[in-house]
């Protein structure tokens, strides 16, 4: 687990955060974003120096869990309670730490996720709708709207 500066910027109905890696002598930036609702359980994998990282002007709801190796571009909006993956099971079950196993996903910019959705590892091209509730297995290069289970373009 990395030593996390976590700075918060409360205001009525939101906390804007960066966290902070504080090892090394320096201040590295892990991970910036904002959390809508006050009795929020949004929580944010910052366990490695891999972390996650939340571009500018991005909206994070609550009971969202975004995970090591996440990148979220800028402008992107992701509902209540969207999941983010990083460990496929693929040796049959769980990576049970070793982070070798763990794969990375890459949200590109103006993507809007809705509420529920499982983001497995996986790209998503900038200008992307995902629908309520999806389940995202695979790369999604060409922007537009995606739902389902698996997630397939409408
Ligand atoms: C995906 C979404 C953007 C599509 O909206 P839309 O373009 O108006 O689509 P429509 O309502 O016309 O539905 C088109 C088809 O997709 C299906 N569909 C729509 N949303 C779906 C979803 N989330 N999962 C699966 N299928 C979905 C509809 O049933 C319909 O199917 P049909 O053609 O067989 O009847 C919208 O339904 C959605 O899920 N928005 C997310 C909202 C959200 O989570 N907001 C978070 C607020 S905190």
């Amino acid at each position: 687990m990395a030593d996390v500066i976590l700075v918060l910027n409360a205001g009525s109905s939101s906390i804007k955060f960066s966290v902070f890696d504080a090892t090394g002598g320096g201040l590295e930036l892990l991970l910036r974003g904002q959390i809508e609702g006050l009795y929020t359980a949004a929580r944010f994998g910052a366990t490695d120096r891999r972390g996650a990282s939340v571009g500018a002007r991005c909206k994070i709801q609550s009971h969202t869990f975004i995970c090591d190796g996440v990148t979220i571009g800028d402008g992107v909006f992701v509902g209540h309670g969207v999941m983010f993956v990083n460990d496929t099971f693929s040796t049959g079950g769980p990576a049970r730490g070793r982070k070798e196993l763990w794969r990375e996903t890459a949200i590109g910019n103006r993507v809007s996720i809705g509420s529920n959705a499982t983001i497995l590892p996986v790209k998503i091209v900038d200008d992307v709708v995902i629908g309520a509730g999806s389940v995202v297995t695979k790369d999604i290069t060409t922007s537009g709207t995606y739902a389902g289970n698996p997630a397939r373009r409408l």
